[in-house]
């Protein structure tokens, strides 16, 4: 794992107490587990002489209209403006953008708009977009750039990673192209629209009028643009494949690409696959060669390749090993095109009797399905961040994630493939249309290579094409599943099915996914005992972070591992249910993180899900520790709630401890309250009587004492503190530090309760660029700079610019409520680097 024994990440400017070394040492370990970036090579890179250029920085942005052409820079109205080659005005370079506002990429602006009360926004947790918001809902994109000489005859493709939604793309006033999908990447040959050696200009509009889900979903241009330079003769786009097949302690890698001929004249073109190990060791087999008849401009052809890799050192979840290849198309020995594709030798297998297997190991499929947004910055992730919130998993345990319900960002398939997680990735619409199939399309030509993802899913919970339409179901399914195997041959396919599985979509898939419904799968085990099964959504368990109370009055529901809507299950009933069935290959609990949209199980003015096992900040809630319990392999001990409950004195309050020891004892005040035996996926729970002062855990293991944790009765919050996942990071105006936000009382312990407005300033070598709190009902900014603390912590996201030097982030008492607080201030270094190559 790259980065892990770098250095203690940490950073604090108080002195520590006993109970906040433990949060910090877990802090801590999700920092390690993130590792630092320069691990996290690209999977997908371009080498010379191609060039892939990043189109991330200074774009400028200005709403557009969804109804009135007027206040849609005229879009809509004189339509030869803008349907006729070259004459839509403001999408050539020189027109006049000064009052436009200046951004970089990734941009999500729904997560910048205010909170508005109406049914209808529920989806997009109440952010004013869709049809009745067309001041809000359509976003302008302009970027000028220079086009130098030396790209005569070159071929230049505008890639975008995805944008929600509904892109129109015009370069120098003549419309290129349009994506529908907010989840599907899409590119455009601009080539023969540029004007080299000259200024261009790229306009997008994105209309985020119509939402794909029922989710939050963002809006904008909210995952990467590149400009892609190749030769004439060059690589086709995601078609590069390495299949492995592992036999007797060596593996035959297999190779396939294809090379696309965009010149006047025929070649005859060589591919070569040069493979390195996870240090760029080149591999001394060699590589392997195709050759073909000479290709016919406007031509393509497909060249295939194998060679044995001795020795071969497998990707598994605790070495996620990778190899690279370098794919390259040359002619007469001289190079025209090439890219680098990274890729893991490992066997994956589906039993229907034992479950799911990794290297012939049996492993449990201990996932979490998540939506793709965070706390402060919305969907528009920093790729540090899906590292971050991927470390937040794997600390408690859990080896895999779904990508519930649509194609994910590359940043999130690449944090798996490299920290070791498996993935099951879903496409957004299971259709065998010509949109369908060819969103499914890009998807898995995008991953294929991706040893993370074990499975792909061609839908969630199409009730319809399920039960009322089951044979248009079949029907449809069964074209979607021949055509992912006919793209990838290596990997079964799944839907999330919710229901019995006994019909419809059903019958065409390789593997069955159950959502919920645990009274279904012994069932259809003894009818079909062929069939591997696994959990595609379980859990959808609701729980408010250090809550201990459910109060309607509140919207906030207690963290007990009581609650969760009728269809759903408590954590621990599913838990054991995939957990002591050895034919059933593991599950997916819905969610790994509160998500915004989809309020639950509180409406307005909740603004999030409540189903996270951590908050939309990542803060885990306490069944984080439940997870970790029974599917980490360290001990644990987890005590819960806390022991503030100023005006509760002589009530009863139920205390848990989460813990895979084999016996637990409570004690209230240094007064023993028993021992109790510790279930295997079970936890240990009594009702003390709150006086304050403190609780503490103790618990055994083979009759020897291994782990306490105590919590104490805080004073007031007096001063705050600021800890960084990282206290240096890359000056490539991309990277980001995560902070976290706690009041401390007088004697430095972090106050649980503490709900103190802080203000925040940043100043130096980079910007805030999001806050938040995980608290489902705040309708504070994400971009403001200040923020409540909900339950005790906050969190502030940093980026750094170009510019090494140093970040400064300060929580000044401009904002506060409470005139006690001290002010405290924290340095993170920005170090030189060189930057991703951009435009
Ligand atoms: C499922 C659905 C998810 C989410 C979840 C909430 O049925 O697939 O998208 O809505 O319910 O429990």
């Amino acid at each position: 794992m790259p980065g892990l024994s770098r250095r203690d990440l940490l950073v604090s400017g108080v002195a520590l107490s006993a109970s906040s070394l433990l949060v910090r040492s877990a802090w801590g370990r999700v920092a390690a587990l993130a590792g630092e970036g320069e691990g996290f090579a690209p999977a997908l890179a371009a080498v010379a002489p191609r060039e892939r250029l990043l189109f991330d920085f200074d774009w400028k942005f200005q709403f557009g209209h969804g109804s009135d052409p007027a206040r849609d820079l005229g879009f809509g109205s004189k339509q030869e403006d803008y349907a006729k080659a070259g004459e839509f005005k403001f999408a050539k370079a020189g027109y006049d953008d000064a009052k436009w506002r200046k951004l970089n990429l990734p941009h999500d602006w729904a997560v910048e708009l205010p909170f508005v009360w109406d049914e209808s926004l529920e989806s997009h947790g109440f952010k004013p977009l869709g049809r009745r918001y067309p001041e809000t809902s359509v976003g302008w994109y302009r970027r000028e750039f220079e086009v130098p000489e030396a790209d005569a005859g070159k071929r230049l493709v505008l890639e975008f990673d995805g944008a929600f939604q509904d892109a129109l793309v015009f370069v120098n006033g003549t419309q290129v192209g349009r994506s529908v999908t907010g989840y599907t990447p899409f590119s455009f040959d601009l080539t023969d629209f540029l004007f080299v050696g000259g200024k261009n200009c790229i306009a997008v509009r994105v209309d985020a009028s119509y939402g794909e889900g029922w989710f939050y979903e963002g809006a904008g241009i909210y995952r990467h643009v590149w400009l892609t330079k190749t030769d004439s003769l060059h690589l086709g786009a995601n078609e590069s494949w390495v299949r492995t097949e592992v036999k007797d302690g060596k593996a035959l890698l297999k190779f396939g690409t294809a090379v696309v001929n965009e010149g006047t004249k025929a070649e005859s073109a060589a591919v070569s696959w040069l493979v390195r190990d996870s240090k760029g060791t080149i591999i001394p087999q060699g590589a392997g060669a195709g050759h073909s008849a000479p290709i016919q401009p406007d031509e393509s052809a497909e060249f295939t390749g194998e060679m044995w890799l001795d020795n071969p050192k497998l990707w598994s979840l605790e070495e996620p090993n990778l190899y690279t290849v370098e794919v390259s198309v040359s002619v007469a020995g001289k190079t025209r095109d090439a890219e680098r594709v990274s890729f893991g030798v490992r066997t994956v297998h589906f039993d229907a009797d034992k479950g799911f297997f990794l290297n012939g190991k049996p492993v449990k499929i201990q996932g979490t399905c998540n939506h793709q947004d965070h706390a402060g910055v919305g969907s528009a992730i920093p790729d540090r961040l899906q590292w971050f919130r991927l470390a937040v998993l794997k600390e408690m345990g859990s080896n895999a994630v779904r990508t519930s319900h649509n194609m994910p960002t590359p940043e999130w398939v690449e944090a798996c493939d490299r920290m070791g997680m498996l993935m099951m990735c879903e496409t957004r619409q299971m259709a065998s249309s010509v949109e369908g199939m060819a969103q499914l399309e890009t998807m898995i030509k995008r991953y294929r290579n991706s040893p993370s993802i074990i499975l792909w899913s061609i839908g969630n919970e199409e009730n319809h094409l399920q039960n009322d339409q089951a044979e248009l179901g079949e029907k449809i399914a069964a074209s979607v599943v021949r055509r992912c195997h006919e793209l990838d041959p290596t990997r079964v396919v799944s839907a999330a099915v919710n229901g019995s599985n006994a019909k419809g979509v059903s019958n065409a898939l390789d593997i069955i996914g159950f959502n919920y419904n645990l009274k279904f799968p012994d069932e259809f085990h003894a009818k079909h005992p062929k069939l591997p099964v696994y959990g595609s959504e379980t859990a959808s368990t609701v729980s408010t972070r250090g809550e201990y109370a459910t109060d309607k009055m509140r919207n906030v529901v207690s963290a007990y591992d009581v609650n969760h809507p009728e269809w759903a299950n408590g954590t621990e009933e599913w838990v054991s249910f995939y957990g002591t069935r050895e034919w059933l290959a593991g599950g997916f609990a819905w969610t790994g993180f509160d998500y915004r949209g989809e309020p639950t199980p509180y409406k307005w003015p909740s603004i999030n899900s409540q189903f996270g096992i951590a908050d939309t900040c990542g803060f885990p809630k306490d069944n984080h520790f439940y997870y970790k319990s029974w599917w980490g392999s360290e001990p644990v001990l987890h005590l819960f709630p806390h022991w503030n409950f100023a005006g509760k004195e002589g009530e009863q309050i139920p205390v848990w401890v989460y813990s895979n020891l084999d016996e637990v004892e409570l004690l209230v005040n240094g007064k023993s309250l028993g021992k109790k035996k510790v279930a295997r996926f079970g936890h240990a729970e009594w009702k003390a009587v709150y006086e304050p002062g403190a609780i503490e855990a103790r618990g055994w293991k083979d009759g020897k004492l291994a782990l306490t944790e105590k919590r104490e009765t805080t004073g007031a919050p007096v001063a705050i503190r600021l800890t960084a996942d990282r206290v240096e990071i890359d000056a490539d105006g991309e990277d980001v530090a995560v902070i976290k936000v706690e009041a401390l009382d007088t004697e430095g312990r972090a106050v649980p309760t503490a709900m103190n407005l802080i203000g925040f300033k940043v100043s130096g070598s980079g910007a805030l660029i999001g806050v938040g709190n995980g608290d489902p009902n705040c309708h504070e900014s994400d971009k403001g700079s200040k923020h409540s603390l909900f339950n005790g912590l906050a969190q502030v996201i940093v980026q750094a610019s170009k510019q090494a030097g140093e970040i400064v982030i300060e929580a000044v008492k401009e904002g506060w409520d409470g005139p006690e607080l001290t002010t405290a201030k924290l340095t993170i270094k920005t170090r030189s680097v060189t930057p991703r190559p951009a435009v």
